[in-house]
């Protein structure tokens, strides 16, 4: 499906993973061997993906789209390589984490280096917009995870917080992508906004799915570790809907996985009644409806519905990676 969606922008994602290379390039031996953490499957690339369907849509692409979806996506790499040690993940995108090969210690070290490049990339691209905009968008991802973090164990977390969270460790970093590509391919004012608006829709759905895959997905297909975020403590958009739905004792059990109580079995039983009161599939249908409001603000500035960005839509709701 992602081959499909990508069949006609393979040259820009080409110039793109140039751009990623030369930055993570080092002469110190220990250093380079860190940096290697792309590996030879650097994941979906969603975000330089959107960067250039984004920008053909709004004035088309120019030499500065593949330096900001290099920027983009490295600092996506940042954020994960520090999320698995927030997490205690083992896998990422089909390897051992960082933090399982080299330790805590080195992983945040290598997040920093793997942020300040993508920073030194992002001055080297020369807009101003482009600086201030992605610099803030970082800092509202770290203030999305401690969020996050200080409702762990919060089997009471309501869903505006929820999604306050996820708009900004995910959605802000979209929205980014989109309105500034649109930004970069000269588009007025009212167009930067709309498409920014579309990555922001684009990134929360993206996100709630994701929450759905940790539930169901399966690890080796996904390519990372999942269940982490019940074994944290994490209460995502399907725990949400189904403590909405739960009889008392669901509700409880849900409670008591939450807090870090939970017996034997406990977690197991959990994920099943996920799986079978349909929660997922609301969360699914909830995402659905962020992505078609993110599309119809599009529309309406372009006047048309943009087959490209319903097609990523469409991946993102139905992907299974
Ligand atoms: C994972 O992002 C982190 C989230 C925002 C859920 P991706 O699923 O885009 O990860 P890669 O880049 O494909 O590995
Ligand atoms: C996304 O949250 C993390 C960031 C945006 C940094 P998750 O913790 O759900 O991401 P995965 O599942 O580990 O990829
Ligand atoms: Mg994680
Ligand atoms: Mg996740």
């Amino acid at each position: 499906m992602l081959d499909l969606l990508y069949r006609d922008i393979a040259p820009d994602l080409l110039k793109v993973e140039e751009e990623i290379r030369a930055t993570l390039e080092s002469p110190v031996p220990a250093i380079a061997s860190l940096l290697e953490v792309s590996g030879r499957y650097g994941g979906k690339r969603m975000r330089p993906a959107l960067v250039f369907l984004v920008a053909r849509e709004a004035g088309g692409v120019c030499e500065g789209h593949a330096r900001l979806g290099a920027v983009v996506e490295l600092i996506h790499l940042a954020t994960l390589v520090h999320d698995d040690v927030i997490d205690v993940a083992t896998m990422r995108r089909r390897q051992e984490t960082v933090n399982v090969r080299h330790g805590n210690y080195e992983a945040v070290l290598l997040g920093d280096i793997i942020f300040s490049r993508a920073i030194h990339l992002l001055a080297r691209l020369g807009n101003r917009r482009a600086l201030l905009a992605l610099t803030q968008a970082v800092s509202t991802v770290c203030e999305g995870e401690i969020l996050q973090n200080r409702h762990r164990q919060d089997p009471d977390l309501d869903e505006a917080t929820y999604y306050t969270i996820i708009s900004g460790k995910t959605a802000e970093l979209y929205a980014g992508a989109t309105g500034l590509a649109a930004h970069l391919a000269g588009a007025n004012e009212a167009m930067v906004e709309a498409f920014a608006f579309y990555g922001l829709k684009l990134g929360i759905a993206f996100q709630i799915v994701d929450d759905c895959l940790d539930v169901v997905g399966v690890e080796e297909q996904v390519g990372k570790s999942l269940g982490t975020d019940l074994r944290n403590g994490k209460m995502t958009l399907p725990l949400l809907i189904l403590r909405e739905r739960a009889d008392a004792a669901t509700g409880a059990l849900l409670r008591r996985v939450i807090l870090g109580e939970a017996d034997v079995g406990d977690e197991a039983q959990l994920n099943r009644a996920v799986r079978e009161s349909g929660a997922l599939d609301e969360a699914v249908r909830r995402a659905a409806a962020h992505v078609e409001a993110g599309l119809a603000a599009v529309r309406a500035v372009c006047g048309c519905d943009s087959p490209a960005l319903a097609a990523v839509g469409r991946y993102v709701l139905e992907r299974s990676l």
